[in-house]
């Protein structure tokens, strides 16, 4: 009897995820033996600092300084790219990979956005898997889904809330009532955010991640430059409470849907009713909803990130290379993918809730309605709490739908009136039904 060849695995990157999938493999090294019908083994690591304890054991694991040396070289069949970022080392690492005939499986967001196509045209013609499960949402196996079980569907459209530290404050900012720069402080004190969490907090992160699901969705090349960014920086405990008043949550959302102008792509804080059943994911996990036409909505929920959740989805795409499974990276050949077509924002229609603080003093509302008016933004309800004459109070509205055209134009002019003290502040309501 032949014992199969076991699955080589060389690992660039020792961080949070590099450690917690050398856990995992460890932990779970007999049941993926049974489920491969062949053992998975690590034989070489990379990281930059040699001398530091990792808690894992790593006798008999060949270490190489050098990451991009290891994937050309080292004795392996897979390289697992865990270091991070669009550029540098880690696309060096990939492409070193790809070109010496080894599959590649990365958690790198940031590198399939910004050079997904790329790489996935170079895996195929070398005949190589390019994976990446890791790299959208953490452990929920959505891109498993999108290439695999929704496959005789075509998506119209996918949405969800791609970035943990951005729920994790949000839902933090609803129930104490605190703003987001005392919720960003305690998040980064428990780890949730980075030192430097712009990525997050702008909405860059979700970005990566929504530009990965349309072109898995719908069938078009990555293009990270036609997604609409905003993060959440401006939502403020104000917008909460009324938020909650109305019958909303805020939430970060990414959204992607076809439309007759192209591909819409945009991530942004978004009002969402409270019966839709994203408005209740709350804290640090991520969900991710899809529109097919034969298989209708489903929803996906789970940790977005951490070790753990990681790790899970890296394991899940060296499952399927020990299997012998290789799957276009982007569900379709790299030749059937279209080139993007991006909705222009200024396109889209949508409601909106808008909060100005204003004078209170007679005759400020109608300057307000007169220019809703002009642009033909039609005001679907108004809401005032306070009065303080002479003296600034929130006023909120919200509008029927209406082209962003048409409401940038508006709040432009509102933002002139005397009587509005600070610029106007507008977050999209966002029609969740089908
Ligand atoms: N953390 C998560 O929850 C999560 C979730 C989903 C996806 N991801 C993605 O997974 C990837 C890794 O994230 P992470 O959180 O594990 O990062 P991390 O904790 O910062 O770890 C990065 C690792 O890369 C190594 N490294 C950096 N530059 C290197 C270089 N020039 N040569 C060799 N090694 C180098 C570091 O070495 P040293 O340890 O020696 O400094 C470290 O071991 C990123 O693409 C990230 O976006 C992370």
């Amino acid at each position: 009897m032949t014992i199969p060849l076991p699955l080589k695995l060389a690992v660039a990157g020792l961080g949070t995820v590099g450690i917690g999938l050398l856990r995992l493999l460890e932990q779970q090294a007999a049941l993926l033996e049974i489920r491969c019908s062949r053992r998975i083994e690590v034989t070489a690591v990379s990281a930059r600092d040699r001398t530091r304890d990792r808690g894992v054991d790593l006798s008999g694991v060949a270490w190489f300084d050098s990451p991009e040396t290891m994937a050309g070289n080292a004795d392996a069949d897979v390289i697992v790219e865990l270091i991070g970022g669009e550029n540098g080392v880690a696309k060096d690492v990939c492409e070193a990979a790809i070109a010496s005939g080894r599959a590649v499986v990365t958690a790198n967001k940031a590198l399939v956005a910004h050079h997904g196509t790329e790489l996935a045209r170079a895996a195929e013609k070398a005949g190589v898997t390019l994976n990446y499960e890791a790299a959208v949402a953490g452990g929920i196996p959505i891109v498993k889904a999108l290439r695999e079980g929704l496959a005789g569907n075509r998506v119209s459209r996918i949405y969800g809330i791609l970035n943990g530290t951005c729920n994790y404050i949000l839902s933090a900012m609803r129930e104490s009532g605190r703003e987001f720069s005392e919720l960003l402080d305690e998040a980064q004190a428990l780890g949730y955010a980075e030192a430097d969490p712009s990525f997050d907090v702008d909405g860059i992160d979700a970005a990566h991640k929504l530009a990965i699901l349309t072109s898995l969705a719908m069938g078009s090349e990555v293009d990270f430059d036609g997604v609409h960014i905003e993060g959440i920086r401006h939502v403020s405990a104000q917008d909460i409470a009324f938020a909650d008043e109305l019958g909303f949550r805020i939430k970060l959302l990414g959204i992607a849907r076809r439309t007759v102008d192209g591909i819409e792509q945009r991530v942004h804080p978004c009002m969402v009713r409270l019966n839709s059943p994203i408005a209740h994911v709350e804290g640090v996990y991520n969900a991710v909803v899809t529109d097919g036409e034969f298989v209708g909505t489903c929803v996906f929920e789970g940790k977005g990130a951490g070790a753990g959740p990681t790790a899970s989805a890296v394991v899940a795409d060296l499952v399927d290379i020990a299997r012998g499974a290789r799957l276009p990276a982007f569900a379709l050949p790299t030749s059937e993918l279209t080139p993007s077509c991006t909705m222009p924002m200024d396109e889209h229609y949508g409601a909106y809730y808008v909060r100005l603080m204003v004078v209170d003093r007679p005759g400020v509302i109608a300057d307000v309605s007169a220019v809703l008016r002009d642009e033909q933004v039609s005001m679907e309800s108004m809401l005032q709490r306070g009065r303080a004459p002479g003296e600034p109070v929130p006023v909120v509205i919200t509008t029927h739908e209406t082209r962003e055209a048409s409401m940038a134009r508006a709040l432009s002019r509102i933002g002139e009136l005397d009587s509005i003290v600070e610029p106007p502040r507008m977050i999209r309501i966002e029609s969740l039904e089908r």
